[in-house]
């Protein structure tokens, strides 16, 4: 069912992250009677195996009413070592996807329009190029945020690195372990990498390039120790299976999972058949919800299958187009560890509570 989103599209980002959660979110009290971990991740007890990935969670306040809500494991969204502004206004647009979302389709543009969704499997897009107010902020703020975890619930902060004037490559992946290592500091009890950005204009995304991804997850290991790492990656196709076996084969003896997939880059336009979020290099934006379920279900299958034949442990969180308790279960049957939901969870609050009735835990 279709709710009041946590996160408005209609308001800025500044007015989301100041006066936010909306809906159900907004009421601070837990809803959750009773806590059993009964499960393992990470070597975490954990009360159930889903939550929330790195994004709609803009900060305490929200990572607070995610808990409350029985989101058991949930990221606080991506942030930088340095301040960074947010995309222009729009951020989120309602897509359509005419079912699922072909890599062929990507080649044509999509509709996007700011309104809201009509149908429980719906699409968006995001736009937001990782914003963050700074470690002066956040560092405070995760720790806080950390405190909310309720028993056998779990937190990890997502961070990226920042391209800085006079930056050498190897520098900037430096800043991928200088962020780790400020989160660490801040008590952060798991870290994930975002590998897989498409929305920010000149860092690309990062994860089909195999030097890139082994230097970021051996500089960050190196950092954070013992604290599990987690590799944040996008969608791969089929004609990059090769690709996807080396990615996971340099980053394989550093991390201790993979969370896949990220959002899929499209070309979105108005009703006009214009760029439709303003600004420029915005004219591709990543799509995620409803027509992305097929391509975060794949790539967890091939993600199971190396780990196999391949011999590694990392675990699998498998994200993408997760709207209903049946979604969840199709992850759950494709092999993945943990599953999460971004665009889901955003409009129906309750969907962790729905899941838990359905699987009786
Ligand atoms: C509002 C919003 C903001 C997002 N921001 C981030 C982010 O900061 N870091 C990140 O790794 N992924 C981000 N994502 C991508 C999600 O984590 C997820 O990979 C993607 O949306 C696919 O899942 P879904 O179909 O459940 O939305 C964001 C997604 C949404 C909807």
């Amino acid at each position: 069912m279709l709710h009041t989103p946590f996160y408005n599209p209609a308001k800025t980002y500044e007015e989301n992250f100041e006066k936010g959660p909306f809906g159900a979110f907004s009421h601070t009290k837990s809803i959750v009677q009773k806590f059993k971990p009964t499960y393992k991740f990470l070597g975490f007890s954990v009360n159930s195996l889903f939550g929330i990935p790195a994004g709609p969670l803009l900060n305490s306040n929200y990572v607070q009413a995610a808990f409350n809500m029985g989101f058991d494991i949930i990221c606080y969204k991506t942030q930088r070592s340095v301040p960074f502004t947010v995309n222009a206004f729009p951020n989120v647009l309602i897509v359509e996807t005419f079912g699922k979302l072909t890599i062929e389709k990507t080649n044509k543009p999509l509709l996007g329009k700011l309104i809201n969704p009509t149908k429980e499997d719906f699409s968006i897009t995001n736009s937001f190029g990782n914003p963050s107010r700074g470690p002066a902020f956040w560092e405070d703020d995760l720790k806080k945020a950390i405190s909310y975890a309720n028993q056998g619930q779990l937190l990890i902060m997502s961070v990226v690195g920042t391209i800085k004037e006079g930056f050498t490559k190897e520098d900037y992946y430096d800043d991928f372990a200088t962020a780790s290592e400020i989160a660490k500091k801040a008590g952060a009890e798991a870290i994930e990498v975002n590998l897989s950005c498409p929305n920010v204009a000149n860092e690309g995304i990062l994860c089909f390039t195999p030097g890139a991804v082994e230097s970021i997850c051996r500089k960050v290991k190196e950092k954070i120790g013992n604290i599990p790492l987690i590799a944040k990656i996008g969608f791969f196709s089929n004609e990059q299976q090769e690709l996807l076996e080396t990615v996971v084969d340099k980053m394989a003896p550093f991390v201790q999972a993979i969370s896949a997939i990220n959002t899929i880059p499209a070309p979105i336009v108005d009703e006009k058949g214009e760029q439709a979020l303003p600004g420029p290099n915005r004219l591709y934006s990543g799509v995620c919800g409803a027509g992305i379920k097929w391509a975060g279900l794949d790539n967890v299958t091939r993600l199971v299958k190396i780990r196999e034949e391949r011999g590694y442990t990392y675990e699998i969180i498998g994200v993408g187009g997760v709207m209903k308790p049946n979604d969840y279960l199709d992850y759950k049957k494709a092999g993945a560890d943990v599953v999460m939901s971004a665009t889901g969870a955003m409009w129906n609050p309750f969907l962790a509570q729905e899941i838990k009735k359905k699987t009786n835990e």
